[in-house]
């Protein structure tokens, strides 16, 4: 799985894409990141980027130019143009079936916006997936490309170790619960035990308090999964 992410700030990545799990999948061929910075193909001595918008008002909005050619540009590097996406608040919310579906594409242009937003003329020429991680404005599109990130590369076969790990998850596939209490050593602390049932070795007995608890949490945190 291939991603170009398009910024204004590419400093921010380097921090994400250097650690954990994608920073394996990276090392071992499985996922490649490639960050870009838009400000590249801005013109000009001053590689001027954004300007204000017509009919006034406040902030500033990124150009349609450099945008659009960035994007064009970046779609040519590799063996196929890609699915392009912009991470803005405008876009459909994130949940887990999207990420399986988006997990289809090979490879996926990220724009991140700043300021005001895009000119409209980037997304009616370049027809994005908009996306939005949540119903709040974050400062950028740059944090909710990691999340999209992050959420993608789990679908990728080999980046998990163990490949039920993403399977078992709360919300894939369909899967509308959230999951059950874990506990490691030691058995007591401060007086809190690791619950008896979990220690006797009963994989059955295991089996259905972990199928209890998680309807329990479901029940207590989000009974709003269980009512659809
Ligand atoms: N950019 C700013 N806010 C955002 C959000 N909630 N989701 C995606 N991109 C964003």
């Amino acid at each position: 799985m291939r991603f170009d992410i398009l910024t204004l700030f590419p400093e921010m990545f380097p921090g994400y894409t250097g650690q954990s799990i994608l920073n394996k999948s990276i090392e071992r061929g499985l996922v490649e990141v490639h960050v870009h910075n838009m400000r590249d193909w801005a013109k000009g001595r001053h590689h001027k980027i954004d300007d204000t918008p017509y009919g006034g008002g406040p902030g500033m909005i990124l150009m349609v130019e450099p945008v659009v050619n960035c994007v064009r540009d970046v779609q040519a590097m590799g063996d196929q143009p890609g699915t392009v996406i912009v991470t803005t608040p405008q876009g459909q919310r994130l949940n887990q079936p999207m990420v399986e579906e988006l997990a289809l594409n090979q490879r996926m242009i990220l724009l991140c916006g700043r300021y005001e937003g895009f000119d409209q003329r980037v997304i009616d020429i370049l027809q994005p997936l908009e996306i939005s991680i949540g119903d709040y404005i974050l400062n950028g599109g740059e944090v909710a490309s990691m999340v999209l990130v992050d959420s993608l590369v789990r679908m990728v076969p080999g980046v998990l170790g163990d490949e039920r790990s993403s399977w078992d998850d709360s919300f894939s596939r369909g899967n509308r619960m959230l999951e059950y209490p874990q506990y490691t050593r030691p058995r007591n602390f401060e007086g809190h035990h690791v619950p008896d049932v979990l220690l006797g070795g009963n994989h059955g007995e295991v089996e259905r308090w972990r199928n209890a608890k998680s309807l329990e949490n479901t029940k207590k945190k989000r009974s709003d999964l269980l009512d659809s």
